[in-house]
């Protein structure tokens, strides 16, 4: 096996900072898979990781991504072949085991997920970690009732990677979906060809400090977190359900009880990298059928390589990108 690249992240007398290595690979040991990766993306942990602006690596140095997709080049464990298509997000990528920024990635078996039938590995990756979470948030608001004609759903972060996903999965569904959006008149046609029926402009929303105001969404699934979440526990519709899976707003929530003990609204998280295997097979089922995203190609900002990642870190977090960037390796 030659050298190959990878994109790895140091903490070290120069600073933190990302740059391209090449390794060797090692050996496998039992229940071990050597994927040629092909493509991966970037989401915003990638982006706090990459730029050091998140707490997110613990082992340094350590290569970066939280998402793969390639072939199955070795294999240690029984359940893969060579030549297996397989996927792998979440679990410990980038935090404490060598991530998807790589030529080729030494995987646990257990964390691989075979490609569903009706993605390719470049779809998947469109959606990445992105996609996943949009898909594991419907499946739980599902799994607490949500319905269509419950009213409206509300989508902050609008513009953002689960942002898209979301309002295009949520429209397949049949859900009247309202985004909302920092960017809404740069992003209204993107949003709206999305599946967006109306879009609201984040920077005109009337937030007060009333502990009810008045009841709008079916549901929500919120990016966004602060005040954002907080408004939303009190303009959800009764028992309506609230999936919060982000931060990009601020880490604080300041709201009251009275959403759920007086509308028993619901808030449910949503943590994607620990999403246990047979759910996170079932939801990438769902992303490759009933969920798939009718536009997935216009969801893509661009296609990236390894050496452009920092870059395009930066632009994420400062909340400029618009859809999702996939990273070509392969
Ligand atoms: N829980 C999980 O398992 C999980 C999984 C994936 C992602 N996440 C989290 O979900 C969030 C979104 O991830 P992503 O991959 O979609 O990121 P992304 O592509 O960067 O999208 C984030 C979007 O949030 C909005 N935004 C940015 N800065 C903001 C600010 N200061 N205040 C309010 N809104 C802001 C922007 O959309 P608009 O301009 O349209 O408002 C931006 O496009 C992140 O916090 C991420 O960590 C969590």
């Amino acid at each position: 096996m030659p050298d190959y690249r990878a994109l790895c992240v140091y903490n070290n007398e120069q600073g933190y900072h990302a740059r391209i290595i090449n390794r060797q690979t090692e050996p496998l040991t039992a229940g071990e898979l050597l994927i040629e990766v092909h493509y991966s993306s970037l989401n915003y942990k990638d982006a706090l990781a990459v730029t050091g602006k998140g707490k997110i690596i613990r082992n340094f140095p350590l290569v970066a991504g939280i998402d793969a997709a390639g072939y199955v080049v070795e294999s240690k464990d029984p359940r893969f072949k060579t030549g297996a298509a397989v996927l792998v997000t979440g679990y410990q990528l980038s935090q404490t085991h060598d991530g998807g920024y790589t030529e080729y990635a030494k995987m646990p078996a257990d964390w691989v997920v075979p490609l569903p039938e009706g993605l390719s590995l470049y779809e998947a990756m469109t959606l990445g970690t992105a996609g996943f979470t949009a898909g594991l948030a419907i499946a739980r608001m599902e799994h607490n009732g949500q319905q269509p004609d419950a009213g409206p759903i509300l989508i902050s972060g609008a513009s953002g990677g689960v942002g898209s996903v979301a309002i295009s999965c949520f429209a397949a569904l049949g859900y009247d979906v309202v985004a909302l959006s920092g960017k809404a008149s740069a992003s209204a046609q993107y949003l709206r060809m999305l599946g967006a029926s109306e879009v609201l402009d984040r920077h005109q929303l009337a937030i007060d400090a009333r502990p009810l105001e008045k009841a709008l969404w079916g549901g929500a699934l919120d990016t966004v977190g602060g005040d954002v979440l907080a408004w939303l526990t009190r303009t959800v519709k009764p028992h309506g359900n609230i999936a919060s899976c982000g931060l990009a707003g601020g880490a604080e929530l300041n709201t009251t009880v009275m959403p759920f003990i007086l509308r028993g609204v619901n808030l449910l998280g949503v943590d994607s990298a620990a999403t246990e295997m047979s759910l996170r097979a079932q939801v990438w089922q769902r992303l490759a059928g009933d969920l798939k995203p009718a536009c997935l190609d216009k969801m893509v900002a661009g296609v990236i390589s390894l050496e452009h990642i920092p870059e395009y870190a930066e632009k994420l977090l400062a909340g400029q990108v618009q859809g999702r960037y996939v990273v070509e390796i392969k």
